[in-house]
């Protein structure tokens, strides 16, 4: 056994060796390939080739499996290993782990595993590739196009716009045909998480509420026979007398924009639409309840609510799904300054209930308070709102999920079904009326912006604030501060702000247009 091993090691050192042709090592155009093998059930370090993978073996007359069984020990879970010179067409071959085939759905994990292991994998290998210079990619389907493709898209996202040195731009494609829709699917889905991401990571002074609302009337501009963009101004906004969201913007030079958008997939239905509406701070400094200096940089994507949003919108309109969505994003910067709203004041929302703002730093829910009461005038079927609202969510769940607060078990049903299909993973969180007691009972005024009792629960605290404003039946808040950034916590998601959880909005929204 001993000798055929080192006959066959030799064999494939004598390939490696072979020198490419011309047109292979040409700089422009290098070619790789991602093949996927799941772990071969009760076999301990035994190898599944996937289809793609199989046939690809057959072509080369068994060559793959021959390297892989030298190259043991077997191929874990998101672990990927290189073959370089194998296939003419190929200078690198990336083989991916994809750890149990038909793991399936995980109750106790709430996600899809065979789908979270697919885009794991294949984001690995199409990183890995990159680093090797490869600017063109094939991937194997691994059984599910669509996740497939959300790995390699989102693997691959890398927000180096304002650097000098650019990581090398890989174009990718589904080897073979099977399931080429799917694959399609997937490119569109993760295209527009990598829109919220790259928002968010955009610096505060780059991504104004102004261009903020640019770049979306952009993104939507080859929709524009189903979609109506609204950027309203700060006239607008005082016309309208949201006196909650002003308070927000008034520290700051910038002025505030109410951006509205209107996806109209099924005009012919008299389907009322589904409002999302999106919290859209540039910049969250605290204003004059300051924030501390460490890490305040992050506060640049404090309108990930309003990226996520804005960009499953624009997701929406370019998979035409049938379905009417009014988008509703409150942009401005939370500044400290002479003319900001200082703690003790108290301001008069647009339904005209008045807060006392206790501190500056609880913005989000006081710009959401305005946008809630006008979203309503749409007679929506659902309201989502969605908001990197409280450091306190971040310390219950982290990035492991985001928070649902909502007093609809159907619209949790939605919410939790998408999540599972995108891995985002959703938590349902409560609205007791013990958090009620705790922004309802002001000193001056009819609501606190902040917990009168106590710190705890900071989370539930806020989203009792906007179930102030909210008269609608199917409602959800969704808190994303914790899932807002990642640092390897989600593996196909290299570090930096995550676009969560824009995939799983967009297939809600699905969900809903194909329920009629
Ligand atoms: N934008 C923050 C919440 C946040 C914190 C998002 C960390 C993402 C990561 C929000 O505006 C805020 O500052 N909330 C305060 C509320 C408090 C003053 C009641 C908070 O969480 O500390
Ligand atoms: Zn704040
Ligand atoms: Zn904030």
């Amino acid at each position: 056994m001993l000798l055929v091993r080192k006959a066959v090691r030799t064999a494939v050192w004598t390939n490696l060796c072979r020198p490419f042709s011309a047109s292979q090592t040409h700089p422009d155009k290098r070619k790789g390939l991602v093949l996927g093998v799941f772990e071969k059930e009760g076999e301990k370090g035994g190898l599944q080739l996937t289809e793609t993978a199989a046939d690809f073996d057959q072509s080369l007359s068994g060559k793959l499996s021959e390297l892989l069984e030298i190259s043991r020990p077997g191929l874990k879970k998101g672990k990927s290993r290189i073959f370089y010179g194998i296939h003419k067409d190929f200078p690198c071959v990336a083989v991916v782990g994809l750890g149990k085939s038909r793991a399936g759905v995980c109750n106790a994990e709430n996600w899809d595993t065979s789908k979270e292991n697919i885009r794991e994998a294949v984001s690995a290998g199409c990183r890995l590739l990159q680093d090797m210079e490869v600017n063109h990619v094939e991937v194997d389907s691994c059984g599910d196009a669509q996740s497939a493709a959300e790995g390699a898209i989102l693997g691959l996202f890398h927000y180096d716009q304002l650097k000098s040195k650019k990581k090398t731009k890989v174009t990718t494609q589904l080897r073979g045909s099977a399931d080429a829709e799917g694959w399609e699917k997937g490119v569109v889905y993760a295209e527009g998480q990598n829109l919220a991401r790259l928002l968010m990571e955009a610096p505060a002074n780059h991504i104004t509420p102004t261009a903020f609302a640019n770049t979306i009337e952009e993104k939507l501009a080859p929709y524009s026979d189903r979609v109506a963009i609204n950027k309203r101004s700060q006239a607008w906004i005082q016309e309208q007398k949201m006196g909650a969201f002003l308070s927000v913007s008034k520290g700051s030079e910038e002025p505030p924009v109410f951006l509205e958008l209107h996806y109209n997939g099924s005009p012919d239905s008299k389907q009322p639409p589904l409002l999302l509406v999106g919290k859209g701070i540039t910049f969250d400094s605290g204003g004059i309840s300051l924030k501390p200096s460490p890490s305040m940089d992050a506060m640049r994507a404090d309108m990930g609510g309003a990226a996520t949003v804005c960009a499953s919108i624009v997701t929406a309109a370019s998979l035409k799904l049938p379905v009417n969505i009014v988008g509703l994003a409150p942009l401005c910067e939370n500044m400290p300054s002479g003319k900001a709203t200082k703690p003790g004041d108290v301001v008069i929302a647009k339904n005209g209930k008045t807060i006392q703002v206790d501190n500056t730093d609880a913005e989000g829910r006081l710009v959401l308070a305005d946008a809630l009461c006008y979203g309503h005038t749409f007679n929506p079927r659902a309201i989502v709102n969605v908001a990197t609202l409280t450091g306190a969510m971040d310390v219950a769940l982290g990035s492991a999920a985001t928070g649902v607060f909502t007093n609809s078990d159907w619209l949790w049903g939605q919410l939790y079904k998408a999540s599972v299909v995108t891995g985002d993973r959703v938590w349902r969180m409560p609205l007791f009326h013990h958090y009620t007691r705790q922004v309802t009972d002001s000193q001056l005024a009819d609501l606190n912006n902040i917990g009168k009792y106590s710190r705890s629960g900071g989370a539930c605290t806020a989203a009792a604030f906007l179930k102030e404003f909210v008269t609608a039946p199917h409602w959800a808040h969704l808190d994303i501060a914790g899932v807002m950034s990642n640092k390897d916590e989600i593996p196909y998601l290299r570090k930096g702000m995550s676009g969560r959880p824009t995939r799983t909005l967009v297939e809600f929204a699905a969900g809903l247009a194909h329920s009629g």
